[in-house]
């Protein structure tokens, strides 16, 4: 999905305040525009009057999605925005014959209630598989949630 500069604009808007510098987890935006040059990611907006407020990216492979990012800016987050989004793009990658939504997540990510209630399931545990910038090592889980 080739993405206009604007829709980049807004994505890095919400990534440069969403993500924690702590665990180097946001991309920067040669790596989104890449992502999205490739033809199978795609992304979505939220906006609040006009103000990007969040954004997923997920790729698609065989009958499988991949949620990359999910972002909502601190000042909109616990509206519901975080959920809708992913309701777009469970419905989303549905559509485009993906049997299953996959994602992978720090371990101590407090996303992990908003995944938990909305149909994901852990299918998995990786020791140690984040760096932190400072060096610390993390377990990363995977959930799965059947569309
Ligand atoms: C995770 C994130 C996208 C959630 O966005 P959001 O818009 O605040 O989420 P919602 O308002 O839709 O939350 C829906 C429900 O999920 C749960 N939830 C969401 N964030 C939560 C948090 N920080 N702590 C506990 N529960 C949370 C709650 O049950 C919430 O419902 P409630 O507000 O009625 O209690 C946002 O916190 C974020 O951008 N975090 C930083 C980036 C990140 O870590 N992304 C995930 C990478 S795996």
């Amino acid at each position: 999905m080739i993405a206009p500069t604007d829709d980049i604009d807004r994505i890095m808007t919400v990534m440069q305040a969403a993500f924690d510098p702590a665990f180097g987890e946001a991309w920067n935006r040669r790596q989104v525009e890449d992502a999205l040059l490739v033809g199978n990611c795609h992304y979505r907006i939220a906006e609040v009057i006009d103000e990007p407020a969040g954004f997923t990216l997920s790729r698609y492979g065989f009958e499988e999605e991949e949620l990359l990012l999910i972002a909502v800016a601190p000042q909109f987050r616990r509206r519901g925005i975080g959920e809708q989004l992913l309701r777009y793009c469970k419905a989303d990658a549905k559509m485009r014959g993906a049997r299953q939504l996959l994602l992978e997540m720090r371990s101590d990510n407090l996303a992990i209630h908003l995944y938990q209630q909305n149909g994901f399931i852990e299918i998995g545990l990786r020791k140690n598989y984040y760096r932190t910038p400072a060096g610390n090592r993390l377990d990363s889980i995977t959930f799965a949630c059947i569309l």
